[in-house]
C-alpha cells in the first residue's frame, strides 16, 4: 500500500501568505548570532530545536532551514562547531510536525547525488510532502578540505553542482534505471525508489553571477544575503533574480531572505539587547575568520564592505534587523513585501524565548496588517 498517495503542497511554494515566515539556523551552536552571550543556542539541544520547530509549526511558519555546516569559525564561541547533520535533523523534525517544510542545508561535495536523493525522498515520505534541499556548493576551505584535501575552484562548484542536481533529478522522477554520464558523475543503470510524494522544493543562497545563474535555472526559491544599502538596492536584487530566472530560463522563482529578531517593549530596550550580545558579548574574533573566508572565497564582499557588515555580521549572520516594537517589526515587514520579498527566514539570540514572543505579539499585527492569513492548527 503506498504511503501517503495525496500529499498536502509544500507550504513554502503553495502558502497564499503576502509575507511567508521561515526559521534559519537553529540546528547549529550560536544559530546565526555571532557571541557569547550566556542565552545563545546552543548546537546540541535537540529538546530545544524541536520545542522550537512546534512553536513554528502551530503557529503556521512555511519552513525550518537549517545551516550547513561540519566546523565551527574558532573564537572563543567557536560559532556553529557544534551542530546537528541536517537530513537526520529534518528526518527527526518531520516526523514530529504537521505542516511546516523541512529542509536540510547539503553541501553538494559531501555527498553522493543518489544518496543525497534517497534521504530526501525519506524525510518526504516522513514529512508527507514537506521537504525543501538547501543546495551549497562549499566556500569555507577547512571545512570542505575535510572531505578529500581539496576545494573546488569557484566555476567548477557550480559546474559540479549542475552535474549533482541533474542526477538528484533522474533519481526522484525516472521510473526505471536510468545511465548518467558526466565530467563528475558516471551512473550506471541507477536506480532510485520511492519517488518523492512532492516534488523536491529546491533552495540556494548563491550570491556571484555563477550562483545567481545556478539558482534561476534550477531553483524554486532564492535565499538572498540582502545589500542593504537602500531600498532601491535591494528592490533592485530581487529584481534582478526573478528577471534572470524568468528571461533565461522562463521560470518562476521565490526570493527569501533572512533576519535577526529583537523584539522588546520599545526601541530603547531591543537596542541595549543588541548592544549586549553584539558589542560587549559579540566573538569578533569567529567574526573576523568569517568575513576572511567569505572574502577570500567569493569575492562577494571587499574587505572594507565587509567590515561595514561586522555588526550585522555578529547581529546574525548579517541578515535584515527586525528591532524593536512588535508594530515596528510589522513595518518592517510591511516594507521588505513592498520590496518584493516573498519570505524571511527568522534568528533570534535566544530561539525559544524569542520565538514564543514573536507569536504572542508580532504574528496578530501581521494578520491585522494583511501580510498574513491567521492558522488555526487542525
Ligand atoms: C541565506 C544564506 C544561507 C546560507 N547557508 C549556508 C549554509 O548553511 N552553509 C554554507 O556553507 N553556506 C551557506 N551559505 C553560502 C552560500 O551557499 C554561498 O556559497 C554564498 O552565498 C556565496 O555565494 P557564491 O557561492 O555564489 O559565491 C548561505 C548563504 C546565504 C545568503
Amino acid at each position: 500500500m503506498a504511503s501517503n498517495p495525496d500529499p498536502k503542497p509544500n507550504p513554502m511554494l503553495a502558502s497564499p501568505n503576502r509575507m511567508k515566515l521561515g526559521v534559519f539556523g537553529l540546528n547549529v551552536d550560536c544559530g546565526c548570532a555571532i557571541t557569547t552571550a550566556p542565552e545563545r543556542l546552543r548546537g546540541d539541544d535537540w529538546a530545544g530545536n524541536l520545542e522550537v520547530a512546534k512553536i513554528a509549526d502551530r503557529a503556521g511558519f512555511e519552513a525550518l532551514i537549517p545551516v550547513g555546516r561540519w566546523r565551527g569559525f574558532g573564537g572563543k564561541s567557536n560559532f556553529n562547531g557544534i551542530c546537528f547533520e541536517t537530513y537526520t535533523w529534518a528526518a527527526g523534525i518531520g516526523a514530529l510536525t504537521d505542516q511546516i517544510a523541512v529542509v536540510t542545508t547539503s553541501h553538494v561535495p559531501t555527498v553522493h547525488p543518489l544518496v543525497a536523493a534517497k534521504q530526501a525522498a525519506t524525510v518526504d515520505h516522513i514529512s508527507g510532502g514537506r521537504f525543501g534541499l538547501n543546495i551549497i556548493c562549499g566556500w569555507f576551505g577547512p571545512e570542505m578540505r575535510m572531505f578529500g584535501g581539496s576545494m573546488m575552484e569557484h566555476g567548477t562548484r557550480y559546474d559540479y553542482a549542475d552535474e549533482w542536481i541533474a542526477v538528484a533529478q533522474k533519481a526522484w522522477t525516472e521510473p526505471s534505471y536510468f545511465d548518467f554520464k558526466g565530467k563528475f558523475f558516471n551512473v550506471e543503470r541507477g536506480f532510485a525508489q520511492p519517488k518523492p510524494l512532492n516534488k523536491p522544493v529546491l533552495v540556494n543562497a548563491g550570491g556571484s553571477p555563477r550562483g545567481q545563474r545556478y539558482c534561476a535555472q534550477h531553483c524554486d526559491v532564492a535565499f538572498l544575503i540582502m545589500n542593504q544599502a537602500s531600498d532601491e538596492t535591494m528592490r533592485q536584487q530581487v529584481q534582478s533574480y526573478r528577471n534572470l530566472a524568468r528571461n533565461q530560463f522562463s521560470r518562476d522563482i521565490k526570493v527569501w531572505c533572512y533576519s535577526y529578531v529583537v523584539q522588546r517593549d520599545s526601541l530603547k530596550e531591543a537596542q541595549d539587547y543588541l548592544d549586549y550580545y553584539v558589542n560587549q558579548y559579540g566573538d569578533d574574533e569567529a567574526c573576523d575568520n568569517i568575513v576572511k573566508e567569505l572574502g577570500i572565497q567569493t569575492g562577494i564582499f571587499s574587505p572594507e564592505q565587509a567590515e561595514q557588515f561586522r555588526f550585522h555580521f555578529k547581529a546574525g549572520w548579517a541578515g535584515v534587523p527586525l528591532v524593536g516594537t512588535p508594530q515596528m517589526i510589522v513595518e518592517q515587514f510591511e516594507r521588505y513585501s513592498q520590496i518584493g520579498l516573498d519570505g524571511i527566514c527568522l534568528s533570534w539570540l535566544d530561539y525559544r524565548t524569542g520565538i514564543t514572543d514573536f507569536v504572542a505579539g508580532v504574528l496578530p499585527l501581521m494578520e491585522q496588517a494583511g501580510l498574513r492569513e491567521p492558522y488555526r492548527p487542525a
